[in-house]
């Protein structure tokens, strides 16, 4: 290669190998990036398959585009290619919030910034689908990024903006048992962020989140 041919994407190493997506670093046009292929799960229909994979990265890049449009901390989208399932976008210089949360100084902080996070997430009109702590990021800065929009909703119900407290409370118990009463300070930022009023509003989803973890607890 010549010194003015630059490569549109170089993949340098495999960082993530999950059930259902392919995560690599590289370079887009030379700049640091990651590349997300989702491949096909390989147990439906192979058509119905094929047609399921490329509507979720599709809508994975549409979220990705209408979240830093509203100035969200997410990755930026540079590329989509649905005949491959893949996506480029910006790399975050940060860590998933999975390896740190049990190391932090004040996790109470952090939970309460959460909170804050998540619900600005919910005003843009937007519920994730899948808020575990593997996909929130934490910089060496402690500010947090947003990731893996692949199960999430534009215009949710209610009842998806509860699921993503429920989501985020068992990831919690489950990965970060040694703090206590983690969603206290989790209600405390997601509340303090507004109270608009519509049938959207940090109380309602609040009371939705309780009424849905009584219902998990009730019938197990
Ligand atoms: N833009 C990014 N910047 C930095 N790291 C990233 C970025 N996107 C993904 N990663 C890293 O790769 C890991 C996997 O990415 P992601 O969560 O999007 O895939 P996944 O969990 O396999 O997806 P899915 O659950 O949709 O199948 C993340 O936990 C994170 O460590
Ligand atoms: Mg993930």
């Amino acid at each position: 290669m010549s010194d003015t041919e630059i490569p549109i994407w170089a993949q340098e190493k495999i960082i993530h190998e999950g059930a259902e997506a392919t995560v690599s670093e590289g370079k887009w046009f030379g700049k640091s990036a990651i590349s997300k292929v989702r491949r096909k799960r390989g147990y439906r229909y192979p058509e119905l398959d094929l047609k399921l994979t490329k509507k979720r990265i599709s809508a994975e890049a549409r979220i990705l585009y209408r979240l830093r449009k509203e100035s969200f901390p997410c990755p930026s989208i540079y590329y989509l290619n649905t005949n491959n399932s893949q996506i480029i976008m910006s790399k975050i210089l940060a860590t998933p919030l999975y390896e740190k949360l049990n190391t932090l100084q004040s996790p109470k902080l952090i939970l309460e910034k959460i909170g804050k996070l998540v619900r600005k997430l919910h005003l843009c009109d937007i519920s994730h689908g899948d808020l575990t702590t593997h996909n929130i990021l934490i910089s060496p800065k402690e500010k947090l990024f947003m990731i893996d929009f692949g199960l999430s909703k534009i215009s949710p119900e209610v009842e998806h903006l509860g699921l993503d407290l429920q989501v985020l409370s068992e990831c919690l118990t489950a990965s970060h048992a040694n703090i206590e009463n983690p969603m206290e300070e989790i209600i405390r930022g997601y509340i303090s962020n507004d109270d608009v009023p519509s049938s959207k509003n940090a109380n309602n989803v609040i009371s939705r989140f309780k009424e849905i973890k009584s219902r998990v607890r009730y019938h197990g």
